[in-house]
């Protein structure tokens, strides 16, 4: 089939699950990351052939799997990046919390930065790469999270240039890719038990589970039923069990006077800046996101 035409098909099909602007820009997606074309390749040329490819890309899109997992990444912080089934897909919002992190690491020399519940390491990776010279402990508990994430190739999307072993070439500058260190955060306390580094860190980020079970229903089928459950939901009768163990952590871990921000559920904001105040760290403060909701807590140890 020619690709024009697999386009205005696949994207009438995805209207039964997605809005009409929504179903378009899959479509499109579809074509131009699997079969790696530009956008206006299939205007200019209209008898472009479509890749075998796509017609299984857009199968699964149409059992509801998120196009990250169908292409295969998703853009974080003006870059690429791996996600796989069974690892989170990073949120737009969680690049303000990678954007004040970098902020307080970058007028340090040499920042150790400890990333708890790293995910597919968008953020342990965005921060070893913006900030020259940062070493970086990204953990989980996750085999699969980690496995995306040590083999991370982050591409830039203004040079198109790779992370290239040891060097980020597109910032010239000296970039050391993150340790990542399986655990579990929630048991794991106090220097002889934790198996990652113990530091001290100056910098500490987080962005753990933190919806509610009973959030579910508000939620998106194609998250609820493709996105790993472990990455998302807290039980309702102790949905702060993780910023409890982070507010330890952060205490245990932080050098004096070091830094930290956890993403938190936009619901529990005072609630959860009282558990990391009550833990003794200091200048505990919400921060906002795009849409003025309480998103994330700040503190000094
Ligand atoms: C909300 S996701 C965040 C992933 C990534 N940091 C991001 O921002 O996209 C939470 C992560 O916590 C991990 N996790 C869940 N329980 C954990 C535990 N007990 N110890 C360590 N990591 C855990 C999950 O595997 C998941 O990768």
């Amino acid at each position: 089939m020619l690709l024009p035409q697999f386009i205005r098909q696949a994207a009438c099909e995805l209207e039964a699950l997605y809005p009409p602007g929504e179903a378009q820009s899959l479509a499109r997606r579809l074509a131009e990351d699997l079969q790696g074309v530009k956008p206006y390749e299939w205007v200019i040329n209209p008898s472009l052939e479509a890749s075998p490819l796509l017609e299984d890309g857009l199968k699964r899109l149409l059992a509801g799997e998120p196009v990250q997992y169908v292409t295969g990444f998703e853009v974080f912080f003006g870059r690429r990046f791996r996600v796989a089934p069974g690892v989170l897909i990073p949120r737009p919002e969680t690049e303000i919390l990678v954007r004040e992190a970098c902020v307080q690491a970058l007028r340090l020399e040499q920042p150790r930065v400890l990333d708890l519940c790293t995910g597919s390491g968008c953020i342990a990776w965005s921060i070893a790469l913006e900030v020259p010279g940062a070493q970086v402990v990204g953990v989980d508990l996750s085999d699969e999270a980690l496995a995306v994430a040590r083999v991370q190739i982050p591409v830039d999307l203004h040079t198109e240039g790779p992370y290239e072993g040891g060097l980020c070439a597109n910032q010239a500058c000296f970039a050391h890719a993150p340790l990542f260190v399986k655990a579990d955060i929630l048991s794991a306390f106090g220097s002889a038990s934790c198996a990652w580094p113990q530091g001290p860190y100056d910098i500490l980020t987080a962005n753990p589970p933190y919806i509610r079970e009973s959030e579910k229903a508000l939620m998106h089928r194609n998250v609820l039923e493709h996105e790993p459950a472990m990455a998302l939901f807290v039980p309702d009768d102790d949905p702060l069990v993780f910023c409890r163990a982070i507010a330890r952590h952060a205490m245990a871990l932080l050098a004096p006077g070091g830094w930290g921000i956890v993403e938190i559920n936009e619901a529990l904001g005072p609630q959860t800046a009282d558990v990391f105040a009550a833990a003794g760290l200091r200048n505990v403060g919400i921060l906002d996101d795009f849409l003025g909701k309480q998103r994330f807590v700040t503190f000094n140890r």
